[in-house]
């Protein structure tokens, strides 16, 4: 939003859109940038300039009661957190990146779990790897890898899905303040936590009409079985990443399996690992359903009572975004859109790919939409159903960028 205030209430990390005035009095060339050069702001006070024009979509807002020593503090903290924020790679680059990552950690864990099914023990070292590569890909740009994992093939559904929960994990200790090791770990828990899917018939694993009582039953004895792979290792796994393989269908209001635990009974990994788990299951395409959309599946979500912790949900949601990458939605010109990118600052305004034109009922030309841009007269109205509308391609639109 465009705002205009005093010259003496402007701070570092504020977003100059326009100086007041004569063009003949600025003390600058340009505008349109973040204040994050002291003599600038130096220059901007000692100019003859006594008004300007701030972006707050772009950079701080003023805040009222705020002294200006306060002022200048917080200014100075946020240029601060930006300078030390590792470098985010541009979403196209990351994408071919990710990809290549995607396929060599499928790989790895086909071939881990096939191990551990033949009885041999878990190799943790290769684990480690696996775990190190997903959580680069995630801090180079965290919606890169989660876009790609969430395509699955039949045939590689469980190791897909390992990988896409690792990566989800990853970004949601990240999002929740995590130190290094303890995101590594959040990563471990993840790609292991259905470890123990390997003691189950394939049959019953991918069966496409509902269960028997007797074959849920056998399906829920997972997460024991993948305790009993994971103890069994040289180098065992920490008892954080055990608990989490034993406890990810656990739920809050005590309903949940194995052992019916409540609350705060439940590790923090565990409850972490059971929002990322269901969010990976939901949006996924198998044999028999074709996977919610991811906005849609976040926001039925967040109705569901008594499964989640709220605020890891809550957390989780700023991770992937209200529209995560892929998220098919309605803007307000009546275009079709997928997500395509995130915005850093808001959730609510993404870069989207238009596509099709709900007036004229016809695919229209493909275009990029920043609807954080200034000049931006296009917003998303409503989030749409996939299942409403029979695009087969939706995935390609934010893939080929
Ligand atoms: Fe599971």
């Amino acid at each position: 939003m465009l705002k205009k205030v005093p010259v003496s209430s402007v701070i570092m990390g504020m977003h100059i859109h326009e100086l007041c005035g004569s063009w003949m009095d600025h003390p600058f060339w340009k505008s349109g940038f973040l204040l994050q050069d002291p003599h600038d702001l130096e220059r901007l006070q000692a100019s003859s300039v006594t008004e300007i024009w701030i972006d707050t979509s772009k950079g701080l807002d003023c805040v009222e009661g705020e002294t200006p020593e306060e002022a200048r503090e917080r200014g100075e903290q946020v240029l601060h957190d930006i300078a030390t924020q590792p470098v985010r790679e541009n979403i196209a680059d990351e994408l071919r990146r990710a990809a290549k990552i995607c396929e060599r950690s499928k790989e790895a864990v086909a071939s881990m779990f096939n191990e551990v099914r033949m009885g041999q023990m878990l190799n943790t070292e290769q684990t480690q790897r696996v775990v190190s590569e997903i959580t680069q890909s995630v801090l180079r740009h965290p919606n890169a890898l989660l876009s790609i994992v969430r395509v699955k093939q039949a045939d590689e559904y469980t190791y897909m899905h390992s990988v896409a929960v690792s990566a989800l994990m990853i970004a949601l200790a990240r999002q929740l303040g995590f130190e290094d090791d303890e995101v590594h770990e959040a990563g471990m828990a993840g790609l292991l936590h259905d470890v123990g899917k390997m003691a189950i018939d394939d049959g019953i694993l991918n069966k496409p009409d509902s269960l028997t009582d007797n074959e849920f039953e056998q399906i829920k004895r997972h997460p024991e079985y993948g305790v009993r792979y994971l103890q069994k290792g040289s180098e065992p796994v920490s008892r954080a990443v055990l608990e989490a393989c034993y406890s990810h269908h656990e739920k809050m209001d005590g309903s949940g399996y194995p052992r019916g635990l409540k609350g705060d009974q439940i590790s923090l990994l565990s409850r972490m690992a059971a929002v990322c788990d269901v969010y990976d299951a939901l949006t996924s395409d198998r044999p028999y359903k074709l996977g919610w959309g991811p906005s849609e599946t976040v926001q039925r979500m967040a109705q569901w009572t008594g499964h989640f912790d709220p605020q890891i949900f809550q957390a989780f949601v700023r991770s992937v975004g209200i529209y995560p990458v892929g998220s098919l939605v309605r803007l307000k010109s009546g275009r079709l859109a997928v997500v395509i990118e995130q915005n850093e600052k808001s959730l609510l305004v993404p870069k989207v790919k238009v596509f099709f034109s709900t007036k004229s009922g016809l695919h229209i030309e493909r275009e990029v939409v920043n609807l954080a841009a200034v000049h931006c007269s296009d917003a998303i109205a409503a989030r749409e159903s996939r299942e409403d509308w029979d695009f087969k391609d939706l995935d390609e639109l934010w893939r080929e960028q």
